[in-house]
């Protein structure tokens, strides 16, 4: 798999030290929230993401899960988010909704999933990233963490896929684009 990338952009370490800064800020924010922490990880890509934050954030979260997409994301956003996999909570008054992704790229996705859990009527709602690549926006949205910004290349690894391939890798790397080309 190694082979495949044309480099390492950030490695274990620096992904550790991500995360416990992430975390520390996190916890920092909610600590006197009286709504509970949901941390809402959407799948695939943010699993392995999730894992190591919630670990690292020491006061009480609950874990969701969504599996969304969004229709016609490329072109001009069609406003439809296909909802594959929803979360199992009602109760939205009562809780914080930290939404957790793996990388930002156009913002299509994250924008709609966040129009539909303030509809909803969560209490807050916030958006944690760990990739961010702001050049490839096309639609205003800024997460309000996020772990490094990165440039507009195509990474893998650390949950993050080509063709399902590469999550398992344990740190991000540029997928080498005669992968794919
Ligand atoms: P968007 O922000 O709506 O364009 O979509 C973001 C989604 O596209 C992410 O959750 C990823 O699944 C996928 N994605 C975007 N950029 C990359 C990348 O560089 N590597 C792997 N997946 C990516
Ligand atoms: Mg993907």
């Amino acid at each position: 798999m190694k082979n495949d990338l044309s480099k390492i952009l950030v490695s274990e370490q620096q992904i550790d030290e991500m995360t416990s800064s992430l975390a520390k800020k996190i916890e920092e924010d909610y600590k006197d929230s009286k709504k509970e922490l949901v941390a809402l990880c959407i799948l695939k890509g943010s699993l392995v993401f999730t894992a190591d934050l919630i670990r690292k954030i020491n006061i009480p979260v609950s874990l969701e899960f969504m599996k969304v997409s969004s229709y016609g994301a490329g072109t001009v956003s069609s406003g439809k988010i296909n909802i594959q996999l929803d979360m199992s909570r009602t109760d939205y008054e009562n809780i914080d909704i930290l939404v957790i992704e793996d990388i930002i790229d156009s913002g299509y996705t994250l924008s709609l999933l966040l129009e539909l859990l303030k509809e909803r009527g969560a209490n807050s709602v916030k958006t944690c990233t760990l990739l961010n690549k702001p050049e490839r926006r096309k639609i205003d949205l800024k997460p309000d963490y996020f772990g490094a910004v990165i440039p507009d290349e195509f990474v893998v690894g650390y949950g993050l896929d080509y063709n399902e391939k590469y999550r398992n890798l344990p740190y991000i790397g540029v997928l080498d684009p005669k992968i794919y080309t």
